[in-house]
Parts: C-alpha cells; sequence; structure tokens
C-alpha cells in the first residue's frame, strides 16, 4: 500500500516505522508548511493518507482526502466538536474516514473490560471510582481523549447516573453523583491510564501503560489497510474484530 502521511512528528515518524516494517512504502510527508498543491500531489499518489498532526488541521485534512477521493485514517485528537460537521461531509460525498482517540488494540481491550468491571462494581454499596491518565509534557489536549472516552462509556454505562468531572473543584466537594479525571503531564512519557475503584473492604486499579508510540501505530496502519476500498464513516472500537480478521494478503 502506498501511503501518505499528514503530520511527522512523533506519531508521524512512529507510523513510518511501522507501515514499512508491513511492507508499506511512504510516498509523502505532509506538514504545517507543506503548501496546497504538494499536499495534494502527495495525496494523489496515496492508497490512504494517515493523519496524526493537530486538531485545527483535521477539517482541511479532511476535505484533502474528499477532494482526491482517498480513505483517511485520522489519529489526532482534540476534534470532537467538529465531528458531526465531518461525519455528515464524508458520508454526503460517499467518502472513506476512520478515526480513533487511541488506535492501541490493547487500550480499546481495556477500555472494554475496564468499564465492564466498573459497571458491575458501582451497583453494589459503597463502591466509587475515578480515571488518572498521564503523559508526556508536550501533549496539547487534556484531559486525553481516551480518558474521556472511557468516562463517557462509563457514563452511559452507568445510566448518564454519574458525571465525569474536570478539572476537580478546589473549592467544594464532588457532588455524590460525581466521579473525578485526574491530570498529570510529566517528561516523555507515553501514555498511561488508569482505572481506579474504591470499595468498603476492597481497592481495584486496572492500568493500561504504553511502552512506545508503536502500539498506536501499528493499530493505525491495520485501520487503512482494512479501510481501503471501503465507504463511510467509521471508529476504530466499532471495526476492531473485523480489522484484525482482515485478510493480510490485502495488504
Ligand atoms: N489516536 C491515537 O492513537 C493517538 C496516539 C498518540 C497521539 N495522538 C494524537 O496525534 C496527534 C499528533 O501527535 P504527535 O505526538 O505526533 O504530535 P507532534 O509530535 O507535535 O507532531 C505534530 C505534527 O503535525 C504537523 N502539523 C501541524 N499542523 C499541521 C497542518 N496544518 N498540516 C499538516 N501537518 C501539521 C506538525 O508539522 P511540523 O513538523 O511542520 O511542525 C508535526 O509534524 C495529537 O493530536 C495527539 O494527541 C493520537
Amino acid at each position: 500500500m502506498h501511503i501518505g502521511l499528514i503530520g511527522y512528528g512523533r506519531m508521524g515518524q512512529a507510523v513510518e516505522r511501522v507501515a514499512t516494517a508491513r511492507g508499506h512504502h511512504i510516498v509523502g510527508v505532509i506538514r504545517r508548511e507543506t503548501p496546497i498543491a504538494m499536499r495534494e500531489a502527495v495525496a494523489q499518489q496515496a492508497d490512504a493518507l494517515i493523519d496524526f498532526s493537530r486538531a485545527d488541521a483535521v477539517p482541511d485534512n479532511v476535505a484533502l482526502a474528499l477532494a482526491t477521493k482517498k480513505p483517511l485514517i485520522i489519529g489526532t485528537t482534540g476534534w470532537d466538536a467538529h465531528r458531526l460537521a465531518i461525519e455528515r461531509q464524508v458520508r454526503a460525498a460517499d467518502g472513506s474516514v476512520l478515526h480513533a482517540l487511541n488506535f492501541s488494540i490493547a487500550v480499546q481491550a481495556f477500555l472494554k473490560h475496564a468499564v465492564n468491571l466498573a459497571t458491575q462494581l458501582l451497583q453494589l454499596e459503597g463502591w466509587d471510582v475515578a480515571i488518572e491518565e498521564i503523559h508526556h509534557r508536550g501533549k496539547a489536549d487534556a484531559p486525553s481523549g481516551t480518558a474521556r472516552a472511557l468516562a463517557m462509556r462509563l457514563h452511559h454505562a452507568l445510566d448518564a447516573s454519574h458525571e465525569p468531572v474536570y478539572p476537580v473543584p478546589t473549592e467544594r466537594r464532588l457532588d455524590e453523583n460525581q466521579f473525578a479525571i485526574g491530570v498529570l503531564r510529566v517528561g516523555s512519557e507515553f501514555g498511561t491510564h488508569r482505572l481506579l475503584l474504591d470499595g468498603p473492604f476492597d481497592w481495584i486499579e486496572i492500568t493500561h501503560r504504553a511502552k512506545s508510540r508503536d502500539g498506536f501505530a501499528y493499530g493505525a496502519v491495520r485501520a487503512a489497510e482494512w479501510l481501503v476500498g471501503r465507504t463511510g464513516f467509521f471508529t476504530f472500537q466499532e471495526v476492531l474484530n473485523d480489522i484484525l480478521t482482515h485478510r493480510e494478503e490485502q495488504r
């Protein structure tokens, strides 16, 4: 597969590494100052585009993918405010977009099991829950997309009986129906997410800690392999099982 990279920072370079190891070719890189004509040239040569850039670039990246009729993987986070409009735009143009707040396959499994466990225990008396995330100090958004996804999935699984709160109030207690999201920024940490459950007799922590960025890159490349030849607006979570059983010879 020929891949065009949008963004060539920490994640763009990890995608290049992983994609090349899977036998794909990087046909070009689009960065902040890349002129429009060059962006179009990269997209034209690509079978798929993979975007790990900045939230404010996502609408233009979607427009580029639709104009050149290329499948687009969006790994960039922080563009939630545009999500609905982009979904409509992609569907109206019969485009092909797959996005995820977190492309790590292990994180998707962590989210599923963390929500199931928390939902089960919070039905019992005396249990409380919190979420913590830790990332490198260069991260531009907080809480992380993954922490927000965990919080919202928990909120829905509990029939909206518990509200996530970030940041924790400084001059009052949390309400009974609220749970806290904690955020830390330190050094070069790739990404840690933790679910904390406090019960009357027990304390449970489930932690996912990324050992490198390659796990995110791997999921994004697998998603690109799956997306080529399909149209629609997909999330990684909803098609993950299908992606994992996708035949290798289609690469
Ligand atoms: N979904 C996931 O699994 C996942 C995992 C990790 C990170 N992320 C997200 O991925 C994004 C990138 O993270 P990162 O750590 O790689 O960031 P980074 O190291 O800061 O790299 C960002 C890259 O985006 C480029 N860029 C900025 N504006 C652009 C524009 N208008 N058009 C094209 N490229 C542009 C930058 O170009 P220059 O080099 O020219 O400055 C840079 O190469 C963030 O939103 C992060 O939260 C997602």
